[in-house]
């Protein structure tokens, strides 16, 4: 049985992006559709989309300490599925992508889970171990979960062009939480 896998997202300025393309990757397998939708641009046949699917991965960058203003739109757009109930046991799961390394971003995280809860959604969280650091070593930009965020995914951003940020550890990270998620909803099914 095919499962679909959304990634309902927002990027200012291609960072999330970058993140959502590999959480997407990560997704794919021979049972599983996934798609990407920008939330800032939303049309009415892709909320009829996120109706039907399985999962829906949720993403925003953070700024000012919390999910971006469009992703907020969305949310509160949002609305109108929690009064029909529309979302009611899909798998849901988030990410965040910021600059600085913690950038306050683990409330980003807590308003996209707190809103799978509004809908009555099953959240999954980021399941990869930090790296296992001593001493005064700082994790590399390869290593896998390297800002150990487990209630989601997080990754960081330099100021950098999107070729280059976020890290080849954090786009891995993404990865394998795509992964995660499409195995767990396959379960589900
Ligand atoms: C309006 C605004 C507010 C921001 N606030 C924060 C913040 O609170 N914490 C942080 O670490 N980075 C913050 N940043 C940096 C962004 O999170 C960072 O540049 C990120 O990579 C942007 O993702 P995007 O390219 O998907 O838009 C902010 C950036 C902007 C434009």
């Amino acid at each position: 049985m095919t499962h679909s896998i959304i990634i309902a997202y927002h990027s200012g300025y291609g960072h999330t992006k970058k993140v959502a393309e590999s959480v997407a990757k990560g997704a794919q397998n021979g049972d599983t559709t996934v798609s990407m939708i920008d939330v800032s641009t939303i049309t009415d046949n892709q909320w009829d989309e996120l109706d039907k699917a399985s999962a829906i991965i949720f993403g925003s960058p953070t700024y000012m300490g919390s999910a971006s203003a469009p992703f907020k739109t969305f949310m509160d757009a949002s609305s109108k599925k929690w009064f029909e109930r529309k979302w009611v046991n899909k798998i849901a799961a988030g990410f965040t992508n910021s600059g600085s390394l913690s950038g306050d971003k683990q409330v980003t995280l807590q308003q996209l889970m707190t809103l799978a809860m509004q809908h009555g959604m099953i959240w999954v969280g980021q399941g990869e171990m930090g790296p296992n650091m001593s001493g005064t070593d700082v994790a590399p930009a390869d290593a896998v979960n390297r800002i150990g965020s487990y209630s989601g995914l997080m990754t960081q951003s330099n100021n950098e062009s999107p070729d280059i940020a976020p890290t080849s550890g954090d786009l891995k990270t993404a990865e394998l939480f795509g992964k995660r998620i499409a195995e767990i909803t396959a379960r589900f099914k």
